[in-house]
């Protein structure tokens, strides 16, 4: 083969996305979580429909919390996760399975161009607080026809919009920083918030839009969890998704995108 028929390299990232290695074990992180575990599931569900998908990919899988659900919608479902201690764990949660596990980062996806008719990403955006790069790779290896839904950690949320309204100051277009604790790395993971709108805007500059937005996790909060039972929460939660959505009420947003 000449040179000029090799297949390009990837450029290797400049970004380290890997941080999730250092010693934290995400799988303990939904021992108390069942409502928004199963707010995220009813809100996939719905935008994926009764369709088929060839081949799935969940970004930033970790653990392959949702992999499972995936499967139950794709002939194949690879899980993209950069944290090794992730792909670990996985390899029990995903044991009895055929779902791929391969190592990589959001800005650098293993996957060929148009290769993927379904693409998630959910909880990732809070680590990526400028995601131009990784959205774009998931524009390049998205189909024509393809889903990809991204989950978007959410600023402008209910509470924080009267709090800003009360102060009378609009609601930050930038990310904002939501750590509580001082990083110990001078290159440890970022947490923000999002603008939604802003995100949208990006979205649309890597050639993605917007299908359809849903409002999720709209009761999180520990005191309602202690009052009411889970079944009323996800009657609730399931009732309101899409109504709340055009407020970009809840802390979480899912967006259903296409390519322009
Ligand atoms: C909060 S966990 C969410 C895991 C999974 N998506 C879920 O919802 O259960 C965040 C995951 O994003 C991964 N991650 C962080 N930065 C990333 C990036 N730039 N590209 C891909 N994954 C990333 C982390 O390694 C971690 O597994």
């Amino acid at each position: 083969m000449t040179d000029a028929a090799m297949p390009e390299e990837p450029k290797p990232s400049k970004k380290i996305a890997n941080q999730y290695e250092r010693g934290y074990d995400y799988t303990q992180y939904w021992n108390d979580r069942d409502y928004e575990n199963a707010a995220e599931q009813i809100a996939i569900r719905r935008l994926l429909g009764t369709r088929r998908f060839r081949h799935a990919a969940d970004i930033g899988g970790g653990f392959g919390r949702l992999c499972l659900l995936l499967s139950e919608y794709a002939d194949k479902v690879t899980l993209a996760e950069p944290a090794l201690s992730q792909l670990e764990a996985a390899k029990n949660v995903l044991k009895d399975t055929d779902v791929e596990q391969i190592q990589m980062q959001a800005d650098r996806l293993l996957f060929d161009d148009g290769s993927l008719d379904l693409i998630t990403m959910v909880r990732v955006m809070h680590h990526i607080p400028e995601p131009s790069e990784e959205f774009a790779e998931i524009s390049r290896v998205l189909a024509e026809g393809g889903v990809a839904i991204i989950e978007v950690a959410n600023y402008g949320h209910f509470v924080n919009r009267m709090k800003h309204k009360r102060a009378k100051k609009p609601l930050p277009i930038e990310p904002v920083n939501i750590r509580s604790d001082n990083p110990d790395e001078p290159d440890a993971i970022a947490f923000v918030n999002h603008n939604i709108d802003t995100v949208l805007g990006q979205l649309r500059e890597a050639g993605l839009v917007l299908d359809e937005k849903l409002s999720v996790s709209n009761l999180r909060s520990q005191k309602l969890k202690k009052v009411l039972p889970e079944k009323v929460m996800l009657a609730i939660e399931k009732a309101t998704q899409k109504l709340l959505a055009r407020k970009n009420f809840g802390p979480s947003i899912f967006l259903k995108l296409k390519k322009a």
